[in-house]
């Protein structure tokens, strides 16, 4: 049994709309047991300033289906910062936290799993919209994100239809294509790219002129901001405090590239930060409770440096150092798949 009498919560990395329900639902099952939870502002920043606030019942009620994270977020990474990482141990027993749990992506997890390794009780929960973490069916913010997608790009095939034209729909994905993917196979995409596999350009031109030599004359192409193109650079070159350099624009070089192929340049459109916002959709609201009902049986049960899965609806516990080991992909299989049902011409 658990001796847990005060626990504090950070949430980190990118983020996306289902993290202010787990908050509620944690609070409310720690609440429920007479365990205080403390909000630490703007992820691992706040734990080395020492900046926390309260979260109790009353303060998180209403927050549910807000999007974002009321405790905010940032890409702060202590083992960057000199001497961050003792104020982070000071200001555990500072606050007197017995446990802390760490929402976000691979590098929050990273973080989290190195403040175990220091000795801090840890309880990590898979939170990105990339979807990319090992160990995990989903990860929170995923699901939202994809109907994000897929609403935002039904008003962009409208004009592709009207005007008749080829449309490269942008999409976030880092190093993987899962955000791609599921929302390429929902919308009906013509093809897709995706930072996993080699794009291939003659391919892509060839398809668009056999479509419309068959009397097709729109298209919509999911391309993953990761993609490798030959030939052709990122455009932004901002690097974040994980090493990561900030992305977004790739489509126009692809663009670019398939008009001097055959004289037919599609319309880009980055969907950017829309796909992270809004109310989270009832799928990862719901799988937001299956998460904190995991961190919580992890805290009443003392099971510390795990993250909270979640493998066939259920929470199950997966070693962190498991979890971070690597970067989740997609499979070959399912991306030739998606790539198959779009070429039919
Ligand atoms: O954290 C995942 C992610 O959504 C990536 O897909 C994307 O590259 C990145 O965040 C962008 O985040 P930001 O611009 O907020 O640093």
């Amino acid at each position: 049994m658990s001796s847990i009498k005060k626990v504090a919560i950070l949430t980190g990395g990118g983020d996306s709309s289902a993290i202010n329900d787990y908050i509620r639902t944690i609070v409310i099952l720690l609440e429920k047991q007479h365990i205080e939870v403390r909000g630490i502002q703007r992820s691992y920043k706040g734990l080395i300033e020492d900046d926390f606030t309260d979260l109790d019942c009353r303060i998180v009620n209403g927050i549910s289906h807000t999007g974002g994270t009321c405790i905010k977020t940032s890409r702060t990474n202590p083992y960057k910062l000199e001497g961050a990482v003792d104020k982070i141990i000071k200001n555990i027993q500072k606050e007197k936290i017995d446990a802390l749990i760490c929402v976000g992506g691979n590098d929050t997890l990273g973080v989290a799993l190195k403040l175990s390794n220091e000795g801090i009780k840890v309880v990590g929960v898979p939170q990105t919209i990339d979807n990319d973490i090992l160990g995990t069916d989903h990860c929170m913010g995923f699901h939202s994100a994809v109907e994000n997608i897929v609403k935002c790009t039904n008003m962009v095939t409208t004009s592709a239809y009207s005007h008749e034209r080829e449309m490269i729909v942008e999409v976030m994905g880092r190093d993987s294509g899962f955000l791609a993917l599921n929302s390429a196979l929902a919308l009906g995409a013509d093809s897709l790219m995706i930072p996993e596999f080699p794009a291939d350009l003659d391919s892509l031109a060839d398809l668009i002129v056999r479509k419309r030599k068959a009397g097709k004359y729109h298209g919509l192409y999911i391309v993953a901001e990761g993609v490798q193109i030959k030939g052709a650079k990122q455009i932004q070159d901002d690097i974040d405090a994980f090493g990561h350099i900030k992305l977004g624009g790739i489509s126009y070089a692809i663009a670019e590239i398939i008009n001097s192929k055959i004289n037919i340049k599609p319309n880009v459109t980055i969907l950017g930060y829309t796909q992270r916002g809004g109310t989270p959709c009832p799928y990862d609201a719901y799988l937001s409770t299956v998460f904190a009902r995991g961190t919580f049986n992890n805290l009443m049960e003392a099971k510390f440096g795990y993250m909270v899965a979640v493998v066939n609806e259920k929470p199950k516990n997966v070693p962190i150092a498991d979890a971070v080991k690597d970067i989740r992909l997609v499979s070959k299989e399912d991306y030739d798949f998606a790539v198959s049902l779009g070429d039919v011409w």
